[in-house]
């Protein structure tokens, strides 16, 4: 019997030595396993970090603004741990191009997340560890919907294409709210209609420690149970839409991206670049990415713009007059009166930049063993690519922490092209 600060414990000294000897060399095991590095090339930094826990409580609840502070001291290409998992992180304009662009195959892989079994019943089409022939299929669909509804037009329509039609709808209808709430009785406070969280992003985005340290799925866990709820939620809310548009649907009279879905599920086309047939659910779940992904994005883009214009009287203001001046107040706004919006265009740029409502990207992860300035990454190892880092950059902003449209215009009033395309918010796709 062993005996700590007179209190008995049923194990004697001999067992208790033996169980600390195991655990410190499954530790040193654990610790000092290191894939091999190829010659010439190095394994990236990484910061020092707790045994057993890595470096999960020094993320915090801020972890891009961490990870960001670290890669001054670390660089671009550095390697964190999430409980016993090695995970990348990537930071500035420069390597996350490589990374993202001209090493795309290298990195275009998912991880393979316990978070991700929980989104669209583990079928989902973008958060899935698949990155084979059938994920390239699914993606090449989602993009040829998704064009040919914002090509596409309905010649009885003003709009130049059904997607601007939604969209001037769905503008028509918060209009018509705020309206009806500045007609009432006493204050119209906007920020009780402005959501800033982005639930499903603060899950997916750097990954819940759950995904990493699988005790954690069995103790109590908010975050997850939240998580849970709203992917139930949100599958029951699209499965019916989807019912609705099966009972209704007409060949030849396509409504939608769902309906151009359930033709494509109906005609069993063949995928010309890979001769891949998909399953009607393959299919049919991408709806669900393509609601997923375009949702609660655009929904805190919304809320954040109009917080920006609430807080900005001055920005307001000089939106206005550019929409009077080009526009007049006879008529909506089209989206081709755009290229005549530099300072509308502007104020987009720099909520999405000041707001960075999507600090990164969905984790990726490698898949083959490759080479980034430098630095040998494994295959298979978990990506995370720090956005929000590049849009506070102090080297290429300046002052990243004022929200100053105006940044975004050259002198003659025009958009800075080459400055917009150093704004990143998932466009590097
Ligand atoms: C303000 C609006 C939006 C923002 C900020 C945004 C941001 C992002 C980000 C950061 C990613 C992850 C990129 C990566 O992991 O490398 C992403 C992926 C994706 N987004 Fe968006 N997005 C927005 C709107 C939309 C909309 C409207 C749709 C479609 C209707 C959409 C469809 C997708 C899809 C399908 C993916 C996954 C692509 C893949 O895994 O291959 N997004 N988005």
């Amino acid at each position: 019997m062993f005996s700590v600060f007179g209190l008995p414990i049923p194990i004697s000294a001999t067992e208790l030595l033996l169980a600390s000897a195991v655990f410190c060399l499954v530790f040193w095991v654990v610790r000092t396993w290191r894939p091999r590095v190829p010659q010439g090339l190095k394994s990236p930094p990484e910061p020092w970090g707790w045994p057993l826990l890595g470096h999960v409580l020094t993320l915090g609840k801020n972890p891009h603004v961490v990870l960001s502070q670290l890669s001054q001291r670390y660089g671009d290409v550095l390697q964190i741990r999430i409980g016993y998992t090695p995970v990348l992180v990537l930071s500035g304009l420069d390597t996350i191009r490589q990374a993202l662009v001209r090493q795309g195959d290298d990195f275009k892989g998912r991880p393979d997340l316990y978070s991700f079994t929980l989104i669209t019943e583990g079928q989902s089409m973008t958060f899935n560890p698949d990155s084979g022939p059938v994920w390239a299929a699914r993606r090449r669909l989602a993009q040829n919907a998704l064009k040919s509804f914002s090509t596409a037009s309905d010649p009885a329509s003003l709009s130049s294409c059904y997607l601007e039609e939604h969209v001037s709808k769905e503008a028509e209808y918060l209009l018509g709210k705020f309206q009806e709430l500045m007609s009432g009785p006493g204050r119209f406070d906007p920020y009780s209609l402005i959501n800033l969280s982005n639930e499903f992003g603060e899950i997916t985005a750097s990954g819940n420690p759950a995904d990493f340290i699988p005790v954690l799925r069995y103790l109590p866990n908010t975050a997850l149970d939240l998580f849970k709820d709203l992917n139930r939620r949100f599958y029951v809310f699209v499965q019916k839409i989807v019912k609705e548009h099966y009972k209704t649907f007409e060949k030849g009279h396509i409504r939608d991206i769902t309906d151009s879905l359930i033709e494509h599920c109906q005609d069993k086309r063949l995928d010309e670049n890979a001769n891949i047939q998909l399953s009607d659910e393959k299919i049919i779940n991408i709806v669900m990415d393509l609601f997923g992904a375009g949702f609660d994005t655009v929904t805190t883009a919304i809320s954040w713009s109009l917080l920006y214009l609430v807080t900005s009287p001055r920005v307001q203001k000089k939106i206005q007059e550019e929409l009077d001046t080009v526009i007049g107040r006879a008529r909506w706004p089209q989206l081709s009166d755009r290229p005549q919006l530099p300072y509308l265009e502007a104020f987009i740029l720099e909520t999405f930049r000041h707001s960075s409502f999507v600090p990164f990207t969905i984790p990726h992860s490698t898949t083959r063993d490759t080479n980034l300035n430098g630095f040998y990454i494994p295959k298979g190892r978990c990506v995370f690519v720090n956005q929000w880092q590049i849009n506070h950059d102090q080297k290429l902003w300046e002052d990243p922490s004022e929200f100053r449209p105006e940044r975004f215009l050259t002198t003659d009033g025009t958009v800075n092209k080459v400055l917009s395309e150093k704004r990143v918010e998932g466009n590097l796709l």
